[in-house]
């Protein structure tokens, strides 16, 4: 089977991959978008990382296109995505396990106001503020996916009251982890925002999320609560997040993720006290596990067995 391994990796990152890929599936010959595109006919599957636009065009073989990243707004925003061809996403559960590490930091630091002694060790000040405890600090998880449950249970088991939100209703069958209460719909949103002090997001970016974090979802928080964005910058709309933390109306912001990345000098963002920036690297793909999800997947193709975790691209995730 020939596939080809597309995407924006540094010299480093391409290594790894190529080493895990042939490690997991070594019957395979893997190709990149240059070898590609000398024998376009005999790719059967992709394997990529935000490829350039273009690169998945004018491959008639293509059976598969899987995805080494979990998010796939930048992939299906390619116009040239050839049509009718499966789109996989990343389901890592190493990723799942990094980002909850990071949920459960970001929640640890809020709770306890570290950010503050941070800030205060800066400025030389030895302050103390109140001790909370777990249980009273309640804990909002937008988006229930594979990375949402992992967060959401590692929540609980640190002590966390935690509400889970998702947009449409879920099959009765499909619960919340234990432990977790679900909401969903517009007026699980607005039920869940007022009982919140820490929101986690963790949802798939989709005309339908886009813009979701804004001033009006601000307003519905409680004062002084706090907001993680780990889904993507185009979830918040930056003005009115800057204008919340301003006012003193939210008390803190964990952001992971930006419209424009690398998150460009000079933004308000670098330097607001109120906010704490990660350079997107709240979870990346582990190549060892993922590789094993990629071979399961290209085998299942192989095979003619159901491929797993895919997108809807009308959906968009
Ligand atoms: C990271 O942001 C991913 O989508 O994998």
């Amino acid at each position: 089977m020939d596939i080809l391994l597309a995407g924006d990796f540094d010299r480093d990152e391409l290594h790894s991959w190529q080493r895990a890929l042939s490690l997991a599936v070594p019957e395979a010959r893997w190709l990149d978008a240059a070898a590609a595109r000398e024998a376009p006919g005999r790719v059967e599957a992709a394997v990529v990382a935000n490829p350039a636009p273009g690169t998945l065009a004018g491959l008639p073989g293509l059976r598969l296109i899987q995805s080494l990243w979990a998010g796939v707004d930048r992939l299906l925003d390619d116009a040239t995505l050839p049509a009718g061809v499966p789109v996989a996403r990343m389901v890592d559960p190493a990723m799942g396990a990094a980002m909850a590490e990071t949920a459960l930091w970001a929640t640890l630091s809020l709770h306890r106001g570290f950010f503050a002694y941070a800030r205060r060790q800066q400025a030389g000040c030895w302050r103390t503020h109140a001790q909370r405890r777990a249980g009273q600090v309640r804990v909002g998880v937008l988006g229930l996916g594979g990375m949402g449950r992992t967060v959401a249970e590692r929540l609980v088991a640190a002590g966390y009251p935690v509400t889970a939100w998702v947009r449409q209703p879920r099959a009765a069958g499909s619960p919340p982890p234990a432990g977790v209460t679900l909401q969903s719909g517009d007026a699980g949103l607005a039920a869940l925002l007022p009982a919140t002090d820490v929101l986690i997001n963790l949802l798939p970016l989709t005309d339908a999320t886009r813009g979701l974090l804004d001033a009006r979802l601000f307003a519905a928080l409680p004062p002084a609560a706090s907001v993680v964005n780990l889904g993507r910058g185009a979830h918040v709309v930056d003005d009115e997040l800057l204008a919340a933390l301003d006012s003193g109306r939210l008390r803190h912001a964990v952001l992971d993720v930006f419209h424009t990345e690398p998150l460009p000098p000079g933004h308000r963002f670098w330097t607001h006290p109120r906010v704490t920036v990660l350079p997107h690297a709240a979870a990346f793909t582990d190549p060892d596990s993922a590789a094993a999800v990629v071979a399961g997947n290209l085998r299942a193709l192989r095979d003619g067995q159901p491929l797993a975790h895919l997108v809807d691209r009308r959906r968009g995730y």
